[in-house]
């Protein structure tokens, strides 16, 4: 595994994400401010053959999975184009998208023709009134549409990303539970985290151990699963239910540790982690016409940088980063 890729605590990275556009047909409250964020000149954003030259560099280090995420990746206009790239790349094993679930229903015979591998799909309610309050827009119904499409045309695991925010959706934690009896899906509890703008505290967070409590009061025997070593969810399943629940832990216990990502943005920065606000333009070194020995070292150097773990809740909703939009969710545009 390439000495590029591998940080100075041996953690080897091979899933990438790159973020395809920093725009959303969706404006979630955890995810960006409601007057929106200022977007990048479309010039100073990866073009096409810019995202497929860094996915070759990277899978060529030995990167086997990239996840396309945004902004809404689905709504940039050459997101089959890139796919059908990425497919011909060898040593990529799975090509996923993280979806806000919009335009799904109808892009997916496209995306499935063209290879995509996984997807995971962001649904925060199951009160469609409840839905368009933390969206700020309309749309439940497709996003609904979207995942059963998604399971019917053979997608499995299909993820649903719920984040549980305290006095918002927290009541629904038990019928997002009751969703996996009858469909096969992965319904993941996220703990709400903190980004620029998105007002996020303390109290609005719901932990994992609490997430779980709750759940267990009603089905005292969810089992806990197995699950790889570098899964961002703990999964879990009511016995005799078609699908799974699985908690994303990442304030109450974070799962550094055994971290296989890196990330690169809309405007081609290289973000070594989630958390963290150190950044280095490959879009730059790309546009300078550098060789991809030097485009490595600047990859190297900055994953050699990664800390051993995020800085702690409270430090990290006190540092400048990214709103969650400018960096790898789905949802936001002008
Ligand atoms: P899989 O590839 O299916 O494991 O998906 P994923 O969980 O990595 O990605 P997804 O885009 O579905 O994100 C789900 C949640 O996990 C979001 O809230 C992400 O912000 C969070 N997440 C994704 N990657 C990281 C990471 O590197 N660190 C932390 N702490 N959270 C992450
Ligand atoms: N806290 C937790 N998860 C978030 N996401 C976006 N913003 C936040 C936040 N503040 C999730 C979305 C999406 C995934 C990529 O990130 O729900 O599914
Ligand atoms: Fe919502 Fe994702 Fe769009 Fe952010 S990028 S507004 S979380 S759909």
């Amino acid at each position: 595994f390439s000495a590029f890729l591998t940080d100075s605590f041996g953690r080897r990275h091979s899933y990438l994400r790159i973020s395809l556009t920093e725009k959303c047909n969706l404006r979630c409250q955890y995810c960006m401010p409601e007057e929106g964020v200022k977007l990048t000149p479309r010039s100073q954003l990866l073009s096409t053959s810019e995202v497929l030259t860094l996915a070759r560099l990277f899978v060529q280090e030995g990167v086997e999975k990239i996840r396309l995420t945004g902004g809404e990746p689905l709504i940039r206009p050459d997101v089959l184009d890139i796919i059908s790239e990425l497919r011909k790349l060898e040593g990529l094993k799975t090509i996923a998208v993280t979806t806000n679930g919009m335009n799904l229903a109808r892009l997916l015979p496209k995306l499935k023709e063209t290879g995509l591998d996984l997807i995971n799909i962001s649904l925060d309610s199951l009160v469609p009134a409840k839905f368009e309050f933390i969206v700020r827009r309309k749309g439940f119904h497709k996003v609904m549409e979207g995942i059963d499409k998604a399971i019917e045309m053979g997608y499995n695991p299909v993820k649903v990303n719920c984040v549980i925010m305290r006095g918002l959706n927290e009541d629904e934690l038990l019928d997002f539970v009751a969703l996996t009896e009858k469909k096969p899906l992965e319904v993941r509890f996220i703990e709400y985290m903190p980004f620029d703008g998105n007002k996020w505290n303390f109290k609005k967070m719901v932990s994992y151990q609490e997430m779980l409590d709750r759940i267990r009061q009603q089905w005292p025997n969810l089992e806990k699963l197995q699950t790889g070593q570098t899964d961002t969810a703990k999964t879990f399943q009511v016995p005799g239910f078609k699908g799974q629940v699985g908690f994303i832990t990442s304030m109450s216990e974070h799962f550094c540790g055994s971290c296989n990502r890196l990330r690169i943005t809309a405007d081609g920065n290289l973000k070594v982690c989630l958390f963290g606000n150190s950044e280095v333009s490959l879009r730059d070194v790309l546009r300078s016409g550098a060789p991809d020995e030097e485009l490595l070292q600047i990859i190297g150097a900055a994953v050699g940088r990664k800390k051993k773990q995020h800085a702690g809740m409270f430090s990290i909703s006190q540092m400048k980063n990214r709103p969650m939009i400018l960096i790898d969710c789905l949802r936001y545009a002008q």
